[in-house]
């Protein structure tokens, strides 16, 4: 770009800038901010649901390690029993936590692990608050009752999930510009079309996204690929920001079950990053200053055998109201 255009180009965006302010960027962080610091039921079954949920996608990990985790375990504990104090177990968000903990328990006795006493006190100590005893642990799969065939939409939705295990063979780039070929059907607010995929397939590359990604320990290293989805930001008014993400959010899913149709195993990876990061991902990467990273995808053909985390899903009285 030559100086006049970055002259002029700048002149417009301070000209705009009182019209940013008006459409309550500001305003939208300033809410975020607050109901993380205000402690309501809501946030609190929100806290146990994202805390346990990182213990069981650790039961699950490629090379598990046993012993792990114990700082989180003991958290874990201390939430479960402010939030029983304070309300009461029912909640799947709870349960959840206290099926994992139950699972976490299981694995280190199976393998005669001695875990830290106070640990083990304190996870028995909860167990009394299981409202199903029966196991309901990481769910065991291997590659080929994974990827389902021929069974109608419910069941095909039903069997996608986070894959993190991945073999040793390359997946064709064919197939993954298919599966985005496939996804492309997704809708997009006015036709924009406004979203976009980088294959990473570079070792450097791909070394450098696990490198800022937060995500990814345990598994990341396995992938053959990662996608970069990011959506191109020359295509949106500061008004329709909102859409930007939730086209590139609707194009990620078509695409999730596109990866999945095409037996790709695939794992979603948030690309929550300040501005000086997503600069450092334009030039290190040699993507357009204009797309704006929206998620990682890790991909890659799925081992023989693996664990998937459960993922419980909430009540679906929580999700839906009618008015
Ligand atoms: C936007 C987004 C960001 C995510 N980030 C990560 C991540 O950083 N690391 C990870 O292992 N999984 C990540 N996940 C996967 C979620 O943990 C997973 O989708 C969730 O637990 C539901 O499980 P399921 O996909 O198996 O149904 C992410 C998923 C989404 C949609």
């Amino acid at each position: 770009m030559n100086t006049v255009k970055i002259i002029l180009n700048s002149l417009r965006i301070i000209k705009n800038f009182p019209k940013m302010l008006k459409h309550d960027i500001f305003w939208t962080y300033f809410q975020l901010r607050r109901s993380r610091l205000i402690k309501t039921k809501e946030s609190e079954l929100a806290v146990l649901l994202v805390d346990s949920h990182v213990l069981e996608k650790g039961l699950t990990m490629p090379n598990r390690r046993l012993g792990f985790g114990q700082q989180r375990v003991r958290n874990l504990v201390k939430y479960i029993n402010e939030y029983i104090s304070n309300y009461d177990a029912s909640p799947i968000q709870v349960q959840a936590a206290l099926n994992d903990l139950a699972e976490y328990l299981a694995v280190h006795k199976k393998a005669s692990f001695a875990l830290p006493e106070d640990i083990v006190k304190g996870i028995e100590n909860l167990m009394r608050y299981r409202l199903d005893e029966q196991e309901n642990f990481s769910i065991p799969c291997t590659a080929e009752s994974y990827f389902v065939e021929d069974v109608d939409f419910e069941k095909f939705s039903f069997s996608r999930r986070s894959l993190r295990h991945y073999s040793n063979d390359k997946v064709d780039i064919d197939r993954v510009i298919d599966a985005i070929r496939i996804a492309q059907n997704a809708p997009s607010a006015c036709n924009r079309q406004a979203t976009r995929v980088k294959i990473i397939q570079s070792k450097e590359a791909k070394e450098y996204v696990l490198s800022i990604q937060n995500g990814t320990r345990g598994f990341g290293h396995l992938a053959d690929k990662i996608l970069l989805v990011s959506t191109d930001m020359s295509n949106w008014a500061p008004v329709d920001r909102n859409s930007a993400f939730l086209d590139a959010g609707i194009f990620t899913m078509n695409l999730l079950y596109a990866l999945h149709y095409k037996h790709i195993a695939a794992c979603p990876l948030n690309a929550d990053m300040g501005s000086k990061l997503v600069k450092e991902i334009h030039k290190r990467l040699n993507i357009p200053m204009s797309e704006i990273p929206v998620c990682f995808i890790t991909i890659g053909n799925a081992s023989k055998e693996f664990l998937v985390a459960k993922s419980q899903r909430i009540d679906i009285e929580n999700v839906y109201s009618i008015v």
